[in-house]
């Protein structure tokens, strides 16, 4: 049995329609990222699996509970960490975790052992008797995250883990999210091509409510790398370099920085040889690697930035 089994999960807004008819199969213990971009459909979908919002269309069974007709089943095997994190600002962390361990029926040895637990999951320990409001960022989302792991959940959802965050804070937030991984299902939000490559089993890219492609990183990957992309870097190219280049490399495109080429074989002496006599000096030239992003691109004609 899957963890997630969604099936035509679809839910419009009035004439919107935010999701769109999804199929997925999340398997127990996976880390499965839904990458898109700001309005692809990501809140919307996680809302309906955690039964804060029904489906207009379609459904899910989450650890075989279906979302529609059994809700209250669902909501005990779960956990969310929403998008807009969710802890009491003027408590500190260590309440934060009481409270909510408290809530869900816990005795006061193990409301104690649980809360400490996750404060040292999370990284917070040395900081728990501070109030909330004077965390980081950074914080204030792995208290959330610690709060959301009280229950000990089979099926955590996190949305946007890391938005917000500065490049630095969101690396941090990768090691803290990799530590999870394990018996939990997780499904992890972004629009984060890195994040999602760094640390998701397998991807749906979705875009405007559909699941665009779904694969391992690599996977998605490898399926859009036809011919190799090799990068010249030059400042001074002219527009005679170039046209000169373009009758051996028809498929050159130019870029901010130079020019890129996409074909099987590029032979980086030749390029160099024919540049130099129109002198022309090469800051760099490479093969790139293929990205997520590139992927993204690929199907659906959008780059993905932040
Ligand atoms: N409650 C709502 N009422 C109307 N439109 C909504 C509502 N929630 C989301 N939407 C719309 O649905 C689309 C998907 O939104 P959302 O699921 O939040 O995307 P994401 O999380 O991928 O950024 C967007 O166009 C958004 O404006
Ligand atoms: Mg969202």
């Amino acid at each position: 049995m899957s963890a997630i089994q969604t099936v035509g999960l679809s839910r419009s807004f009035d004439d919107l329609v935010a999701v769109d008819g999804i199929d997925l199969s999340v398997e127990r213990g996976e880390l499965f990222s839904l990458l898109g971009p700001n309005g692809a459909g990501k809140t919307t979908t996680i809302k309906m699996l955690c039964c804060l919002l029904r489906p207009t269309g379609g459904t899910a069974t989450i650890m075989g509970h279906d979302i529609r007709e059994d809700p209250l089943a669902v909501k005990r095997v779960i956990a969310v960490s929403p998008q807009e994190t969710a802890i009491a600002e003027h408590l500190d962390a260590w309440e934060n975790l009481s409270l909510m361990a408290g809530l869900h029926g816990f005795d006061k040895e193990e409301v104690k052992r649980r809360s400490g637990e996750l404060l040292d999951l999370m990284a917070l320990t040395g900081r728990a008797k501070e109030r909330a409001k004077k965390y980081s960022g950074g914080m204030k989302r792995r208290l959330s995250i610690a709060m959301a792991l009280v229950s000990n959940p089979q099926v955590l959802f996190l949305d946007e883990p890391t938005i917000g965050l500065d490049p630095q804070s969101r690396r941090g937030m990768w090691e803290h999210l990799g530590a999870l991984k394990g018996d939990t299902t997780i499904i992890l939000t972004t629009h984060y091509l890195e994040e999602a490559d760094a640390l998701a089993d397998r991807i749906a890219i979705i875009d405007e409510g559909k699941v665009v492609s779904l694969g391992t990183p690599s996977e998605l990957k490898d399926s859009i790398s036809g011919a190799p992309v090799t990068v010249v870097e030059a400042k001074n190219l002219t527009e005679e370099s170039i046209a000169a280049l373009s009758r051996k490399y028809p498929t050159l495109r130019r870029t901010e920085s130079g020019v890129e080429i996409e074909a099987e074989e590029v032979a980086l002496y030749d390029i160099e040889d024919s540049l130099r006599p129109m002198g022309i000096t090469i800051d760099s030239i490479f093969r790139k690697q293929v990205t997520l992003d590139d992927v993204f691109i690929h199907l659906t004609g959008k780059q993905l930035r932040e």
